[in-house]
């Protein structure tokens, strides 16, 4: 278990199999009921990902995403754009040890994970939440993702939430729009 620290500067690296915490880094996921997403391959997948935020050598979360074309996760073929397969950072697993909450982390996991995404020419993030989830719900309202809701078995109040990318990356300068005049024009 992590021992909780307040203290100190929080890193968020991106750690494959190959970094010398990967087992602890698993025993936590696997506390965190996440193991089954944390592995998940699928022939879609492009590349995997994993980053971790630390605190000297605490570990306090974790975010999964893999780079795929936009659609075959859903039987769909590639969605296209200008000639080129769309691709999408999609959330696989994500999570905040119980003892480092509301403390900022789950957001710098996501804003490294924005970064990540438009350098590996990703046009949207997506993920897909359970209705139980409502703090991850909060967590990405407040960042500006969208929302779809989606009935899965049981579940009424779950969700995926979709993040574009090109909105974020170039935000273009606007001509204000003008509300209508006495004339109605
Ligand atoms: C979702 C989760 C990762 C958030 O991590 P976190 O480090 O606590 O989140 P942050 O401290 O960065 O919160 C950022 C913002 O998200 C929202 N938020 C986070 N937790 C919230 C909660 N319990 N209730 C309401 N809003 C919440 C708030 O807007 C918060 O900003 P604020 O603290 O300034 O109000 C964490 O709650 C968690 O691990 N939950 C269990 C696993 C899970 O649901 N994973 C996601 C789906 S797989």
């Amino acid at each position: 278990m992590n021992k909780p620290s307040r203290h100190g500067e929080t890193h968020i690296e991106e750690w494959d199999e190959h970094h010398p915490g990967f087992p602890t880094l698993m025993v936590f996921i696997h506390r965190e009921g996440q193991s089954e997403w944390a592995t998940f391959k699928a022939d879609w997948h492009q590349s995997s990902h994993l980053l971790v935020a630390r605190r000297g050598q605490a570990l306090m979360g974790f975010l999964r995403f893999a780079i795929q074309p936009i659609g075959p996760d859903a039987d769909c073929p590639p969605i296209q754009f200008q000639g080129n397969n769309l691709l999408e950072a999609k959330v696989l697993a994500f999570a905040v040890d119980k003892a480092y909450r509301r403390q900022g982390i789950g957001r710098k996991l996501q804003e490294a994970l924005i970064q990540r995404a438009q350098a590996l020419g990703c046009h949207q993030i997506r993920s897909h939440s359970g209705g139980d989830q409502l703090a991850n719900h909060h967590l990405k309202l407040a960042l500006g993702y969208g929302i779809h809701p989606i009935v899965r078995g049981a579940d009424k109040r779950g969700a995926y939430f979709i993040l574009p990318l090109s909105a974020v990356k170039s935000p273009q300068p606007h001509r204000k729009v003008r509300g209508p005049t006495k004339r109605g024009t």
